[in-house]
């Protein structure tokens, strides 16, 4: 197929290029930098450097297969502090970019959604069903980009699939996760391994939780582009299907940091901080629907995601 991936120079977006440039895809990159690396796009791909409001209607026109849709503003902090940046970011140049799926009949989409859409949880695991509040305006943009996918599958006929992606880690090769700001726990984790990071504040040891410690589903990069592949091979005409990615296991920051000392052989020493705020105690994902109807199982163990990114991490240190 030939297939648009947008925000194909970030983390997730290059590692799933990176899958369907191997599976024999012909991959288009659309990606502006403000997050991403040119470096990032893999070998294989082209790469159109440009906003996602203006770039995608002009290559969209060349006549594509499918939109695998990862550009996207994703801190959570900052969603707070700058909420406009996200609404114009993700909920508005989605607009764009679904306008432009409109015009040139682009037939697939599958879109990178997140935990984040359901906020505090009811119940775990998190299924589907489960009520959508989100807690963040990062969240809400998600989930009106969802509201509107739904909307052009019914009237417009497109088949969609929205992957709601709990705490993806882990790295494929010399494709994985660099931010310029790090909020995430295993990369920070990494970083106090590598010698870049004095020790790692965790954010709370009082929760009601074994350990005291937030509890997270991590789900590897790799089990995660496998699950696109397959919801791109199953999307429907006319429907909008979504489906959570997890490993329906969690684990506690205590435990992430004990995996990373186990895999690295370094000491990390490890604080205790107050709690951040908006963080939910546990959060666990039912992957029930996208094994049932994806056939999708994810294989790789916390282990391997640590392993896998502490390989990535020392690669790019040049040690
Ligand atoms: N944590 C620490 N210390 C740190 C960083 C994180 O203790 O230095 C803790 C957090 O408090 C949390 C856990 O580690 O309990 C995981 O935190 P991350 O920031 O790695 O991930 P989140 O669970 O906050 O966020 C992830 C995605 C978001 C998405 C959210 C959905 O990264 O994009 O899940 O709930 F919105």
């Amino acid at each position: 197929m030939k297939l648009l991936v947008t925000g194909g120079a970030g983390y997730v977006g290059s590692v799933n290029a990176a899958h369907l440039v191997e599976a024999g895809h012909e991959v288009v990159v659309l990606d502006d930098l403000s997050t991403g690396h040119a470096d990032a796009v893999p070998e294989g791909a082209r790469f159109v450097e440009g906003e996602l409001s203006e770039a995608a209607g002009p290559l969209l026109a060349e006549g594509f297969d499918g939109v695998l849709h990862f550009a996207a503003k994703s801190l959570v902090g900052e969603s707070v502090a700058k909420p406009e940046l996200y609404w114009d970011g993700n909920v508005v140049a989605t607009f764009r970019l679904l306008e432009a799926i409109r015009e040139h009949g682009t037939p697939r989409l599958v879109f990178s959604s997140t935990a984040a859409t359901y906020g505090e949880p009811e119940r775990t695991p998190i299924r589907e069903d489960a009520p959508t509040r989100p807690t963040n305006p990062y969240g809400a943009s998600k989930l009106a980009i969802d509201t509107m996918i739904t909307s052009y599958a019914h009237a417009h006929g497109l088949a969609a699939v929205s992957l709601r992606y709990f705490n993806v880690a882990g790295a494929h090769g010399r494709f994985g996760e660099r931010h310029a700001v790090e909020t995430h726990l295993i990369p920070i984790v990494l970083q106090v391994a590598s010698g870049s990071r004095e020790s790692v504040a965790m954010y709370g040891d009082d929760w009601p939780t074994p350990d005291g410690t937030c509890v997270r589903d991590y789900i590897h990069v790799d089990d995660l582009a496998e699950a696109h592949q397959l919801a791109l091979q199953k999307a429907q005409p006319g429907t909008h299907a979504i489906y959570n990615l997890g490993s329906g296991t969690g684990y506690s920051v205590l435990q992430v940091v004990q995996a990373c000392r186990a895999v690295t052989g370094h000491p990390i020493p490890a604080t205790t901080a107050p709690r951040r705020a908006g963080d939910p105690a546990v959060l666990i994902a039912s992957s029930e629907a996208a094994a049932s109807d994806l056939g999708w199982k994810p294989v790789r163990t916390l282990e391997d995601m640590v392993g896998d990114a502490w390989r990535f991490t020392r690669d790019r240190a040049g040690a």
